[in-house]
């Protein structure tokens, strides 16, 4: 599906393989422009045409253009008439295509570094005058050393003479640093710069505009068919879900597979959300017991990942069969799910995790897939949710893993460990709550170790099990570090799980960063 894109200004950013492209695209979007990545190579000159986007803006990336067969725009972005940004490897692809060159330097610039603004120059309106400085991020070893002609230079810094260039008469720019990340403290509002003074998007895409467009593109899509949706009580699934229902109504049916695997009181939240709230018809599946017994006996991460997910689209078929003539299954499938990966280095990647989804299902049951969200980021989503009306609680929720506590507790599932994982789970997360920090975590969770240690409890000897404690700040989930607790919140928390769970008599806290470590433990 895609929304009523004509209407609205639009920016591509073309992907040249560098870590923190999707910054590009969400710094664009939140200068109210929509946008979309695309792998550099995709761009071809019809593709260009038909687009139509108000601007270009050029990745940075890991290659170096002094190298044989080294990653370049496509000649057509430069004579499409628009305007064109370049960043940092971006810059340089751009000046060595129009005729300038770049080198190679043994002096890599990392980090920190201060450009000094020249010029007058659009695309420094109201952050920098000339004769300012300016903090920005680097992390580059090339450098344009010659400029193509028509360009003249706008910034300096002392690793790059040519930090910021500019060819106004074309509305060619290039900027050495990168204006995307947060260390660039102005950053997003060059790109605003870019954007609407440059490129002179009007900034008119706003949630209240996505939600009435694409709701009315899924009632196209749809039309009178019926559709199906996992719902697994997190983000996604749940704004997918009241976005669908608020367009296609009665057409659709959300079934909600409780796994056991949730934690304390998470189902009926979503049921009551759903039933009371939104007044969506849900199917409520309780399959617990199946879930247990395909694990009994499997203490083996994959093997527990695997039958969970199996067994997933068993019960979910089962149900959708009930309801007769289906013809879509709605995800929540997001817009980093979607964006084509640039591997300039080459190299399949290795599988960590076998993750928990329902990706076989559409061929399966022979459905077509509905993605209402396959354009957004996840806080995008959540801005979303906001504006359908979801609570608070239900928007800010941290992500939660598929295959559920399975894969929180280490070993063999049992019921028993189940309800003792819950009940220190919800302790943890009530004083996470109660210290005001759960919005600042991006994911907090115990884990059950399968390790027993010996305690004093009064008088007795105690022989219980280790709970982990695993709190982590993160953007996307792809890297992640440990949340640095005070020692007093941690000191809390401990004492309450010994003295109110049974089964537990010692705390141990996480502080792994991924990498090395993952978010989950299995
Ligand atoms: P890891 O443990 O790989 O987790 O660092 C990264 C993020 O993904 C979540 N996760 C899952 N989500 N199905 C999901 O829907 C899964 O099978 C799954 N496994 C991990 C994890 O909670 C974290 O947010």
């Amino acid at each position: 599906m895609t929304t009523n894109l004509g209407a609205h200004d639009h920016i591509l950013i073309l992907d040249f393989g560098s870590q923190v492209t999707q910054l590009i695209a969400r710094r664009v979007r939140e200068s109210g422009v929509y946008s979309e990545i695309w792998p550099y190579q995709a761009a071809t000159p019809e593709k260009l045409a038909a687009y139509q986007p108000r601007g270009v803006i050029l990745s940075g990336g890991p290659c170096s253009v002094t190298d044989e067969g080294a990653p370049l725009a496509p000649e057509a972005v430069y004579t499409l008439g628009v305007p064109v940004l370049g960043i940092c490897y971006g810059q340089q692809a751009m000046c060595t295509q129009l005729g300038g060159t770049v080198e190679g330097s043994d002096r890599r610039e990392f980090g920190r570094a201060d450009v000094t603004v020249d010029a007058v120059d659009p695309l420094f309106d109201g952050v920098a005058a000339p004769g300012d400085s300016l903090q920005v991020w680097m992390s580059h070893g090339d450098h344009v050393t010659r400029l193509p002609d028509g360009f003249e230079v706008v910034g300096t810094s002392p690793g790059a003479p040519f930090a910021a260039v500019a060819d106004t008469e074309r509305r060619f720019y290039g900027v050495q640093f990168h204006p995307e990340v947060v260390h660039t403290p102005r950053g997003a509002d060059l790109l605003r710069n870019f954007t609407h003074r440059i490129c002179g998007c009007s900034g008119d895409w706003t949630m209240a505009a996505f939600r009435e467009e694409s709701t009315r593109a899924l009632r196209a899509q749809v039309g009178d068919g019926r559709v199906v949706l996992g719902l697994s009580g997190g983000v996604d699934s749940t704004v997918a879900a009241v976005l669908l229902h608020e367009a296609i109504g009665p057409q659709l049916t959300c079934i909600f597979v409780d796994t056991g695997m949730m934690r304390a009181g998470e189902a009926d939240e979503v049921v009551g959300l759903f039933r009371g709230h939104f007044n969506i018809p849900l199917i409520h599946v309780d399959a617990g017991e199946r879930f247990l017994a395909a694990l009994a006996g499997v203490d083996d991460p994959e093997v527990k990942r695997k039958r969970i997910g199996a067994l997933f689209i068993d019960v979910f078929e089962e149900e959708a069969n009930k309801i007769g003539a289906v013809k879509f299954l709605g995800q929540g499938t997001l817009y980093p799910d979607v964006i084509e990966s640039v591997s300039v280095i080459g190299g399949p990647s290795v599988t960590i995790k076998s993750h928990h989804n329902v990706g076989g299902l559409p061929d399966r049951m022979n459905l077509a897939l509905v993605e209402p969200l396959r354009e957004l980021f996840k806080d995008e989503v959540r801005a979303l949710g906001r504006e359908l009306g979801l609570p608070d609680a239900a928007v800010g929720r941290h992500p939660f893993p598929g295959p559920g506590l399975a894969i929180r507790v280490p070993g063999e599932v049992t019921p028993d460990k189940l309800e003792i994982l819950r009940k220190a789970d919800t302790i943890y997360l009530e004083e996470i709550r109660t210290a005001g920090l759960y919005d600042e975590i991006w994911q907090a969770f115990a884990v059950l170790l399968p390790v027993r240690t010996v305690g004093v409890m009064g008088d007795y000897r105690s022989y219980d099990y280790v709970c982990a404690l695993r709190a982590v700040t993160s953007t996307d989930g792809m890297t992640a570090d440990y949340y640095p607790f005070s020692h007093e919140v941690l000191g809390r928390m401990a004492r309450r799980i010994v003295n109110e769970v049974r089964g537990i008599n010692r705390v141990v806290y996480d502080v792994t960063s991924k990498p090395p470590g993952t978010i989950e433990w299995e």
